[in-house]
Formats: structure tokens, C-alpha cells, sequence
């Protein structure tokens, strides 16, 4: 059988031929239920966004589907493309995407020792992506390849890290370590999970700043996802904010953060900042819980949580493009210059609950 093209010049670019990744109306579903909906965005070549939300928002459901990592059960809907990738990504099977994740597209998660192999030598490891991948001629070379990529991830002895194995390493060191299989052959897009969320706080900054200057030095682009706005504020351009399984808001980090339109992000950037507190002098946080997945509210999917929410707000809010991307418009949305405080007690809570 003549395989099928999967990159090069000659294959279809997401859009623009500056955007890197393009996803669109992206949804998961698990059952008959929702868990992600309506999903747009497009990532730009050398971009590196933020996608923050509370926990459950769907942030990460958004990135396995872009990798093809959804676990089994839930299914990806809408479409997923990748510059220089011939085909879309939602619906690719495992051959496909398995040549396309660790070359094109890389990730770091949560824990790093689910990417590695306890019985294999991390030099080994890196070599091996080069190799799959065809981005070394030979062995010797990819060995070679590996040493200089532990020393550009930090490690201080790099020829003795590579011939260690994982369990040898701090949590920090594996981290390293994943991070430089996963730039190892110089991919368009680093997807990142909670990249630094399990490590010490005292190597979290350092793991984020060589998470940084790795895509800066590669020109790849980066989505980055987080509960730390302030991991945002350093690492990234664009921020989108997601809820509910939807992108609410997105926009340049600076006017994401000081001027939020959407109530939702009003709250999350509250919520956020020990030094806001409502007109009773209470710390702001947002009121209420994430809805259960598939049961938030009918219309704005924060209508349960809203203070300002109205009856209009039961029906679908519009979907709106807002540059790169699309996000709901809020009916009532902040006001230009009101700074981002708490949003206050809801007066529904119970609304539209189903
Ligand atoms: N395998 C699954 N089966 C059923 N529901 C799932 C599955 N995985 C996730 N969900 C649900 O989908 C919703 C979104 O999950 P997701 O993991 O994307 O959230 P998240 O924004 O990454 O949250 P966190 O910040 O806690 O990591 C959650 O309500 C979750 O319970
Ligand atoms: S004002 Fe309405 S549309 Fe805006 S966040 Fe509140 S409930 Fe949603
Ligand atoms: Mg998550």
C-alpha cells in the first residue's frame, strides 16, 4: 500500500500561514454528555499561550484532543489542524498520530514519570525520539544529541544523567528530562500540563524559565496550561480562560488580566489576588462550585455563579470572534476601567441547575 503524505511543505496550513495550530469547534463528549463544546482557537508559530480555568473547566480535555490522548470512552468532535500536517487530527489514528506527537507537537505534563521509561537510560530515551523520528542519521549521533540536550535542560552532569535511570533523578531532574525529549526534535508546538504543579517551589520557577528559553531558542510556539496567573503573566502573550467546558474569554495577557471582560475571568482574576476583597472586607474568591460536567446551566454556562446574571442570560450569550480566537460575549460585561475585582455574591445560585 503507498503510504499517504503526512507532512511537508506541500501539505495544508491551518489558516494564515503564521498560525501553527488552528482548532476548531472542538468538542468532547463522553456518553451523551458534553465535557468540552464549541472550542476555537488558533495558536500562531513562535506564540505562547496560557489556557487557565478552574478545575474541571475542561482545560485539559482540550489538550489531550489536540494530541490524541483522550481517554478511552471520550470522543473528539470538530477539527484539529497542524501546520504542515496533511490531515486533521481529530479522527487520526494511532499510526498517524504517533508520528506527529515528539516531532510536530511535544507535551510536558503533571508528572513527569508517567513519560518516561523506568527501565530504559534517559539517554536512551532522548535517542530513541531522535531516531523514531528520523532527526539523527545514526545512533552514535543521537547519543551525542542527547548529552547536549540534558546540558541545555540544566542537568550539571550531563554525559553521567544520560547514562542514569529515571528514579535516579529529583522530581525537578526528571522534569528536565522530559523536557528535553520533548524538544528534542525541535517541535512547532510544546503542549504543558501543570508542567511545575508537582514540584517544589523552589525549582518551579527554574523547570518554568528553561521551559520558556527552550521554546524561545526553537521558535516553537507554546500551550501552556495552568491555575497560576502569575506563571501566565511571566510566561506567555495570550491568555484564554475556559469554563465550563467552553473558552470564555482570550486576549494579550495585559488586557486579559487588567481589563477582563467576561464576568467569569472577572472572578477567576479576583479570585487570584490575596489582596482583593469585596465591599465586607472578605478575600474575593468566586462563589459557588464548577457544576458537575454536561450539567452547567442552559445560556452563559456561569449563570449559577453570576451576580450580575439577568434573565438574558438564559439564552445562549453570542459567540463572538475576538482576534485569533472566538469566546461567548457576556451580556453584561465588565466595564471598561473597573479593574478586575471579585464579582461578588450571586443572587441565583440555583439558577438554570439541571
Ligand atoms: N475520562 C473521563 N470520563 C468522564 N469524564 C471526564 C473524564 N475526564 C475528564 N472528565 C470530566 O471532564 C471535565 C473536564 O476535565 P478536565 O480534566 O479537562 O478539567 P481541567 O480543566 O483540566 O481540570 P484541572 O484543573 O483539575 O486539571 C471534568 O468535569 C471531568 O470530570
Ligand atoms: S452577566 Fe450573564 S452572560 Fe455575563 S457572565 Fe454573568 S451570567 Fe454570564
Ligand atoms: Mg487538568
Amino acid at each position: 500500500m503507498t503510504p499517504v503524505p503526512e507532512t511537508g511543505p506541500a501539505a495544508a496550513a491551518p489558516g494564515s500561514p503564521d498560525d501553527v495550530l488552528a482548532v476548531r469547534n472542538l468538542g468532547v463528549t463522553v456518553g451523551g454528555r458534553k465535557l468540552v463544546e464549541d472550542v476555537d482557537f488558533t495558536i500562531r508559530a513562535g506564540e505562547r499561550v496560557g489556557l487557565i480555568g478552574e478545575s474541571g473547566s475542561g482545560k485539559s480535555l482540550t489538550a489531550l484532543s489536540v494530541m490524541g490522548l483522550l481517554p478511552e470512552g471520550l470522543r473528539a468532535s470538530g477539527s484539529v489542524r497542524l501546520a504542515g500536517v496533511g490531515h486533521d487530527l481529530v479522527g487520526a489514528d494511532e499510526a498517524r498520530m504517533s508520528r506527529v506527537r515528539g516531532k510536530e507537537i511535544a507535551m510536558v505534563f503533571q508528572e513527569p514519570m508517567t513519560a518516561l521509561n523506568p527501565t530504559m537510560r534517559v539517554g536512551r530515551q532522548i535517542a530513541e525520539v531522535l531516531l523514531i523520528h528520523r532527526t539523527r542519521p545514526d545512533r552514535a549521533s543521537a547519543r551525542a544529541a542527547a548529552v547536549e540536550l540534558l546540558a541545555q535542560v540544566g542537568l550539571p552532569d550531563p554525559a553521567a544523567a544520560a547514562q542514569a535511570y529515571p528514579h535516579q533523578f529529583s522530581g525537578g531532574q526528571r522534569q528536565r528530562v522530559v523536557l528535553a525529549i520533548a524538544l528534542a526534535n525541535d517541535p512547532a508546538l510544546l503542549v504543558c500540563d501543570e508542567p511545575t504543579t508537582a514540584l517544589d517551589v523552589t525549582v518551579q520557577a527554574r523547570v518554568l524559565d528553561l521551559i520558556v528559553r527552550g521554546v524561545q531558542d526553537r521558535r516553537s510556539a507554546m500551550l501552556f496550561i495552568t491555575h497560576d496567573l502569575a506563571v501566565v503573566a511571566t510566561a506567555c502573550e495570550r491568555v484564554m480562560v475556559m469554563y465550563g467546558g467552553r473558552l470564555v474569554e482570550s486576549g494579550p495577557v495585559r488586557e486579559v488580566f487588567t481589563r477582563p471582560r467576561h464576568r467569569y475571568t472577572q472572578g477567576l482574576i479576583g479570585a487570584s489576588d490575596l489582596t482583593v476583597v469585596d465591599d465586607r472586607g472578605r478575600l474575593a474568591t468566586i462563589p459557588g462550585s464548577v457544576p458537575a460536567a454536561g450539567r452547567f446551566p442552559a445560556g452563559c454556562v456561569f449563570r449559577n455563579r453570576c451576580a450580575q446574571a439577568t434573565d438574558v442570560c438564559a439564552t445562549r450569550p453570542e459567540w463572538v470572534p475576538t482576534g485569533p480566537d472566538s469566546g461567548y460575549a457576556c451580556f453584561h460585561p465588565v466595564p471598561a476601567g473597573s479593574g478586575a475585582p471579585g464579582t461578588g455574591s450571586p443572587t441565583n445560585q440555583e439558577a438554570g441547575r439541571g
